[in-house]
């Protein structure tokens, strides 16, 4: 059944979503793991699991750690490529009528302005640059820390791609400020914050008078960066002239209302998604009762009263 509530109507910058819910990079897969128990045409988009210019099989095991309030993942952009994608999961995302974002990574310049080239040319109507992974050797986050590299990225894959361009930056910077007004300034239509903050799990074991260590060096996600996260989004807010989607520890209503009151303009879920797969259809019924209670005719009007 297709659920579509105009009162969650959400414009971003030329993007529309029939709500401000959308799911995050890598923790929703390409949306088929969920399509059979969950009508996915309802969430405002989906960000697919990012996709390199070739298959990538990713990093060695261990790739995951469970922590006290999230998880610790080094899965090191394990995907099937473009060519596969476009082959195999775009028809399939089409013929179920739902709004992707495709999230891109690489190791060169070159890579992403391939990939931004093919994204153009198969009409995929929105991409997410993911600049910002912490888990991978090479590429990706050495663009999204340095202002100057990620200008000229951005610069160069917005002269191939016309759709919808966002840029995820990550929290693992002096000032998140300086890095999202480049990609601004470089023609991005919006930006994504959070990606994962470095972490470091190490469970230790004590068998046969010896220490085992179980080590999982990654990228924490999860409920425990959710204060870096409302930060981060806040004092984007305060310098960016284009819409930032918050990312990081949402879970419930209200922290999508923390978000909406920092100057995120919608939310993307991530790693609730895992142990609670049905977290972005029942926000977005939350939400629209949320402001029925409370008398709000639209979202704009909602976080206007938030950000007061
Ligand atoms: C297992 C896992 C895989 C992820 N893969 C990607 C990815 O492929 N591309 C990306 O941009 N972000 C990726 N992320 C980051 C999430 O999209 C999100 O930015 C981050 O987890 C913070 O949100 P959360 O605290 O709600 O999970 C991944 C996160 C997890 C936990």
């Amino acid at each position: 059944m297709a659920v579509i509530i105009d009162k969650l109507y959400t414009e971003l910058n030329g993007l529309s979503l029939k709500n401000p819910i959308i799911t995050a990079s890598g923790t929703y897969g390409y949306c088929d793991e969920y399509n059979d128990f969950i009508d996915v045409s309802n969430i405002g988009a989906i960000v697919t699991k990012a996709i390199s210019l070739n298959p990538r099989a990713g990093n060695k095991h261990l790739r995951i750690a469970e922590t006290k309030a999230g998880m610790i993942n080094s899965i090191g952009l394990e995907n099937i490529g473009i060519e596969k994608f476009l082959e195999t999961k775009v028809p399939l995302l089409n013929k179920k009528n739902i709004n992707y974002i495709v999230n891109i990574a690489g190791s060169t310049l070159e890579e992403y302005v391939c990939l931004a080239k093919i994204c153009n040319d198969n009409n995929i109507k929105a991409v997410e640059m993911n600049v910002s992974c912490p888990n991978v050797k090479s590429g990706c986050l050495e663009f999204g820390t340095d202002e100057d590299s990620l200008y000229n990225l951005v610069s160069e894959v917005r002269k191939e791609y016309k759709g919808y361009l966002i840029v995820k930056l990550t929290p693992n910077v002096t000032s998140i400020e300086q890095i999202g007004l480049a990609a601004e300034k470089a023609g991005a239509d919006a930006v994504s914050a959070i990606n994962t903050l470095k972490g470091l799990s190490i469970k230790i074991n004590r068998v046969n008078g010896k220490y085992q260590k179980t080590i999982v060096q990654g990228g924490y996600s999860g409920a425990g960066i959710k204060p870096v996260a409302l930060s981060n989004v806040n004092r984007l807010y305060k310098v960016l002239s284009i819409p930032i989607i918050g990312i990081g520890g949402i879970e419930t209503l209200e922290d999508v209302l923390e978000f909406f009151a920092a100057g995120a303009q919608a939310v993307q879920i991530g790693t609730i998604n895992f142990t609670h797969p049905d977290t972005a259809q029942k926000l977005i019924i939350e939400l629209e009762n949320y402001m029925d209670y409370n008398g709000f005719k639209n979202l704009d009007e909602l976080k206007r009263e938030l950000r007061a």
